[in-house]
């Protein structure tokens, strides 16, 4: 039998209109634009207003743009995978909620959780149900709503976050397209330096993790920071060298957008310079699982077929990893 290969065929996105800027935030906690500007690299990001709007809602207009732009019948789909930390709810899954809303009646439906890696474990998880041959379209939703769990009376953590949704749609080709090669990675001694301890069977929700504001992100900023900067860009060196490629190869870098600096210390590590790494930190903050799959969507209309894609991530845990990806097609499908 000849090897399948999963390749992206097309790319959905969305963001919320509404945006929290810098000067937004220096009325929120003790910050400045200047300190984050230089230190994070954000400007300003989205954010999802409205009474109980969830993660689903982003979701469902990026899976309807998706499967419009691909002429795709949503009754053909036969998965979807919803990589995201921020569900509308504990149970049922955001991937049945969307779903439900976007027609994909006869698929199967799971949520995928990694954190800030959601997108990239999500591709490789997304990708091998398509390489057994039995999946012939399965789509995959990454994104978080990070506002709903950010503490803004924090000011280690209020800057950071956005809220952002993107959606592919995979299939399966005999060529060498797609999905090439990933190295994805657990660090466990991370655990209790980035984490939402609250809501959880450990800590579940009482007037008491209310009060200890234990249902936001915490983060220890300077040590996560250590190993981000690292790991990403090891991973990252690693998997371009393990598949042979010179840098002039590469013809785009994906980082997952945390800080400003982690992306330029991997750009540096890989030797590709600024114009071949796409960057939406400083519009859209730290979109969690929505910052790779977003990046995809807005630079949709510049990729080639052929295309040497190396995407990375870094997160909670820590999950962490990197991605070989042969871009399956030219520019932008409307
Ligand atoms: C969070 C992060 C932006 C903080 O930047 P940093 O340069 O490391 O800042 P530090 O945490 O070392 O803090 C430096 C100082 O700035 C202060 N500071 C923290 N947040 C601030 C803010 N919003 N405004 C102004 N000052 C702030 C700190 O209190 C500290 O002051 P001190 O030296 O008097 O104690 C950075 O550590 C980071 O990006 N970490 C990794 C994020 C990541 O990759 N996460 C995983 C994927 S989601």
């Amino acid at each position: 039998m000849e090897r399948l290969n999963a390749m992206i065929t097309g790319v959905g996105g969305y963001v919320p209109d509404d945006i929290l800027t810098n000067a937004d935030i220096e009325k929120l906690v003790d910050t400045s634009d200047e300190w984050i500007t230089t230190r994070v690299g954000i400007k300003e990001r989205r954010i999802l207003r409205g009474d109980h709007l969830g993660l689903s809602y982003m979701g469902i207009r990026a899976v309807r743009q998706l499967l419009e732009k691909t002429a795709t019948d949503p009754k053909e789909i036969e998965a979807v995978i919803c990589a995201t930390t921020t569900p509308d709810y504990f149970f049922p899954t955001a991937a049945s909620v969307i779903s439900y809303e976007t027609g994909c009646v006869n698929a199967l439906t799971f949520d995928l959780q990694a954190a800030c890696s959601g997108f990239i474990y999500g591709l490789e998880t997304a990708s091998n149900y398509i390489r057994t041959g039995r999946y012939k379209k399965v789509i995959l939703v990454a994104g978080d709503k990070m506002t709903s769990i950010t503490d803004y009376t924090d000011r280690n953590t209020a800057p950071l976050f956005g809220d952002g949704c993107g959606a592919l749609l995979l299939e399966p080709t005999t060529e060498a397209f797609g999905l090439m090669d990933s190295i994805l990675r657990t660090e466990g001694s991370g655990l209790m330096h980035l984490i939402m301890k609250g809501g959880g069977s450990a800590y579940p929700s009482s007037h008491e993790t209310v009060d200890q504001h234990l249902h936001a992100v915490y983060q220890d900023g300077k040590h996560v920071f250590k190993y981000a900067v690292s790991y990403m860009a090891d991973v990252a060196a690693e998997i371009v060298e393990r598949n042979g490629l010179t840098n002039e190869e590469i013809d785009w870098v994906v980082p997952h957008q945390a800080n400003k600096r982690i992306i330029d210390a991997a750009g540096r590590r890989l030797g590709v310079p600024e114009e071949k790494i796409m960057i939406n930190i400083h519009k859209y903050g730290n979109t969690s699982s929505g910052s790779i799959p977003l990046c995809l969507w807005e630079w949709e209309d510049r990729l080639k077929r052929g295309d040497n894609l190396i995407l990375a991530a870094f997160g909670a845990g820590f999950v962490y990893g990197a991605l070989y990806l042969k871009w399956a097609y030219d520019g932008k499908k409307t």
